[in-house]
């Protein structure tokens, strides 16, 4: 049976789809490619060892299960839930055989020996782990010579923080005094989020290399996007962006009166319907080597 939840878990499961059964689809069409994109760099063969590290409901994992039929996956993540998630849908799948599930934090992976696994990956995890160099350290130490280690991870810094006029993409100017206050009292509730916006891709880069790996490379991509995703009010109202994150309607509903709902509702609901905002993101890829001769 699976245990309870948690706050990654109830994100990854239900909060960033906003209760909009289009938008599972529309995350399975974003989120596929990438995987694809994490796992080809993963160089990995049949009968490899893959650590998937912050393996969530398993999105990298169970895309290698699936391309790579030889191949055992450790799912790792710091969420008991999720891996219990993962290990049900595993079971469901009938691919326990070729599993293990590693309750661990990325920075710690004592639980793994020296050089066990032939690729590591990970994608939108280390914006959640402050010991950043640690992780990309462990990701080597369990490396075997000559294993590869393959990261997707959004640069937040790119886009935050938004200006004082904009809120999540639109332009706020006539109702400012009024994203001031959600945006205060989103800040004054918030959990310590600075491992989001901490980094960039050099720093990433920076990371890798410092940790002992060779043969790096990144690929960052960097939009400013008219929003075209046809998401509704009620969606953009209960989305979290993040595991992290509130959804806008859980923090309106502390941060300002009825009245004020109705003149936030009033001015953005048309914006948000009419796609009038803009949407910029940077993303990075990073692939790296443990050298061939690497010593224990
Ligand atoms: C945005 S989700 C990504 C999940 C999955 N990698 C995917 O691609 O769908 C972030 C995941 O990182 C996990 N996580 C957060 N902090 C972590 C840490 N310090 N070490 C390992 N995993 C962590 C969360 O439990 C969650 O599963």
């Amino acid at each position: 049976m699976e245990s309870s939840r948690d706050r990654w878990s109830d994100w990854l499961l239900q909060r960033r789809f906003g209760g909009d059964p289009q938008a599972v689809e529309r995350a399975r069409a974003t989120l596929h490619p990438v995987r694809d994109r994490v796992l080809d760099q993963t160089l990995l063969h049949e009968a490899a060892v893959l650590l998937d590290v912050g393996c969530g409901d398993g999105l990298i994992a169970f895309g290698a299960l699936e391309r790579y039929p030889g191949c055992r996956v450790i799912f790792s993540d710091i969420s008991q839930p999720l891996l219990d998630h993962a290990a049900a849908l595993a079971g469901d799948l009938d691919l326990l055989a070729r599993c293990t599930f590693l309750h661990a934090p990325a920075d710690d992976l004592s639980a793994l020996a020296d050089q066990t696994v032939d690729a590591v990956t990970t994608r939108s995890v280390l914006i959640y782990v402050q010991p950043k160099l640690a992780a990309f350290q462990e990701f080597y130490r369990v490396l075997r010579p000559g294993g590869r280690v393959s990261i997707f991870e959004p640069i937040n810094r790119f886009a935050a923080p938004e200006p004082p006029h904009v809120f999540h993409g639109y332009d706020v100017t006539p109702i400012q005094h009024l994203t001031d206050k959600i945006k205060a009292a989103k800040r004054a509730n918030l959990a310590d989020v600075s491992s989001m916006i901490d980094f960039d891709e050099r720093d990433l880069l920076g990371w890798a290399e410092a940790a002992g790996f060779e043969d790096i490379h990144l690929r960052l991509e960097a939009e400013i996007l008219a929003h075209t995703e046809d998401a509704s009010w009620e969606s953009f109202l209960h989305t979290a962006g993040n595991p992290l994150d509130p959804t806008i309607a859980e923090v309106i509903e502390h941060a300002l009166t009825p009245e004020e709902v109705d003149e936030f509702t009033r001015y953005l609901q048309p914006l948000v319907s009419g796609k009038r905002g803009t949407r910029r993101m940077a993303l990075a890829y990073l692939w790296a080597s443990k050298p061939a001769r690497a010593l224990p």
